[in-house]
């Protein structure tokens, strides 16, 4: 899970907020640029007061974030934060994998908090289902993987959130093993289907819990289809043409807001492949995941978070553990909401970042908790690797390579003063805006906001 934000869509001054991000006329897609968890909730619980739709575009219930309802706190993996703004249309796009139990759970702890979600909350009845098979799949796989074998005794597995979310696009991929959401509206067809799924799920599943060494109950399909059934009564209003709506949104002259779920070194194409996760997390995502097409993303707000971190397996270059990364973990909590792991914490790897701002298109960055670095007598930042004596600056597709690499760091004065309470970008203590310039000038994509704290207030816009 990665993003935490409160919530409210009373809360002041939002609209002259968006006013000074000078958004281009047209539609904006938002995503991380790093391993996820840069705190994007908190810029798209912003945005969304300008936007008259939020879109999801990939990505299932290994995201979320926290929202804040008068005063009771509810974590959300899939469905958008803009629910709570009645007026505003909120739509998980076909990209979206939807495990049927948790999205119920969200709409039903939304309705106990009063929110009525019969008007605006629609799903594509082109996403994929998650079913509990792929759940056991994900850590079987995860098992199966790291078993030794005659060449390697030890290696890393993905670190998966165990949601399911591999599996479900792999069936996708496969096709003959995959269950829509339109699938949910025919139960007798979907009965057929599972049928003939679920006995290929158990042989398959079986013969890796054998070679894991692992437990496997096979699945009872009449058991799956009893549990389905009442979700699926709950989730067939919310289906429809996913693409269709947004097109005559798109037509009535509406603003849409594209949410990307994960981050742009997580997407399964562009990112550190294979440890990343299933999905197009960045901006490219937006136009297979919602059938959206490319001219109509005017605006691509990169969220990039002052220093990197990263959960589950794989190279970080610019990895700290030493009493910096620590102290880094514990300023800015750096610990998984959903799983409680702790985030692997480091410099800011630019390297890295150069590379995901420009495969994602991004047109400003959003520069989040920038307070987390307060008192570090000094701050360094990655600007190339060193591979077998080598000096490169472009980010190497090779995992093996990857994990080679050693940082080369500029080194950049630090700020001990606490810059929670500065609101504007002149009143921010020198160093600070060294480190931001150095970055912006680094990057070549303009910083359109800095955040300094959880809080909407806590926002600086340049
Ligand atoms: P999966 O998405 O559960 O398959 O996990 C694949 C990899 O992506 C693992 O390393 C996860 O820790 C990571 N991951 C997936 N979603 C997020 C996220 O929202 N924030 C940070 N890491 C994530």
């Amino acid at each position: 899970m990665t993003t935490t934000t409160t919530s409210t869509p009373d809360a002041q001054n939002v609209g002259d907020m968006i006013d000074r991000l000078n958004l281009k006329p047209g539609h904006a897609a938002v995503g991380g640029l790093q391993w996820g968890d840069e705190g994007k909730g908190k810029v798209v619980d912003l945005l969304t007061a300008g936007f008259d739709v939020v879109a999801r575009y990939n990505g299932g219930a290994n995201a979320g974030h926290t929202v804040v309802v008068g005063d009771k706190n509810s974590a959300l993996h899939l469905i958008p934060s803009g629910i709570l703004y009645p007026d505003k249309l909120n739509v998980l796009g076909n990209g979206v994998v939807i495990d049927p139990e948790q999205v119920v759970k969200e709409i039903t702890g939304l309705r106990e908090q009063g929110l009525k979600l019969d008007e605006n909350f629609v799903i594509s009845d082109r996403a994929h289902v998650v079913l509990p098979y792929h759940k056991i799949q994900d850590a079987l796989q995860e098992a199966a993987y790291v078993m030794p074998n005659a060449l390697d005794q030890t290696i890393e597995g993905i670190g998966t959130t165990g949601r399911g979310i591999g599996p479900c696009y792999a069936d996708k991929a496969l096709r003959s093993t995959a269950i829509r959401m339109s699938d949910l509206r025919d139960f007798d067809q979907l009965k057929h289907k599972l049928h003939r799924i679920v006995p290929i799920k158990n042989a398959t599943l079986a013969a890796l819990a054998q070679y894991a060494n692992e437990d496997f109950t096979p699945i009872d399909v009449e058991a799956l289809l009893a549990w389905l059934k009442p979700l699926a009564e709950q989730l067939v209003p919310h289906l429809t043409d996913g693409a269709a709506v947004l097109h005559d949104r798109i037509q009535q002259g509406e603003r849409i807001l594209f949410e990307g779920a994960n981050a742009t070194l997580l997407d399964i194409d562009h990112g550190t492949y294979p440890y990343v996760t299933s999905s197009n997390c960045s901006s490219l995502g937006v136009h297979t995941g919602t059938g959206v097409a490319g001219h109509h993303v005017t605006n691509v707000i990169g969220i990039v978070k002052a220093y990197q971190t990263r959960v589950g397996g794989g190279p970080m270059p610019t990895q700290l553990d030493d009493e910096i990364g620590e102290r880094i973990r514990q300023v800015g909590r750096e610990f998984g909401t959903t799983t409680g792991r702790p985030r692997r914490t480091g410099w800011l790897d630019l390297v890295a970042l150069k590379y995901t701002a420009t495969v994602s298109g991004a047109t400003g960055m959003a520069i989040m908790l920038l307070d987390v670095l307060a008192g570090l007598p000094e701050l360094k930042v990655c600007t190339a690797y060193e591979i077998d004596g080598q000096t490169v600056t472009n980010f190497p597709a090779d995992i093996g390579v990857l994990s080679k690499v050693k940082p080369v760091y500029e080194t950049l004065p630090g700020f001990p003063e606490d810059v929670t309470e500065c609101r504007d970008y002149d009143s921010l203590p020198g160093a600070a805006r060294g480190y931001l310039k150095f970055v912006e000038d680094f990057l070549g994509v303009p910083i359109v906001m800095v955040s300094v704290g959880p809080k909407r207030s806590q926002s600086i816009f340049c």
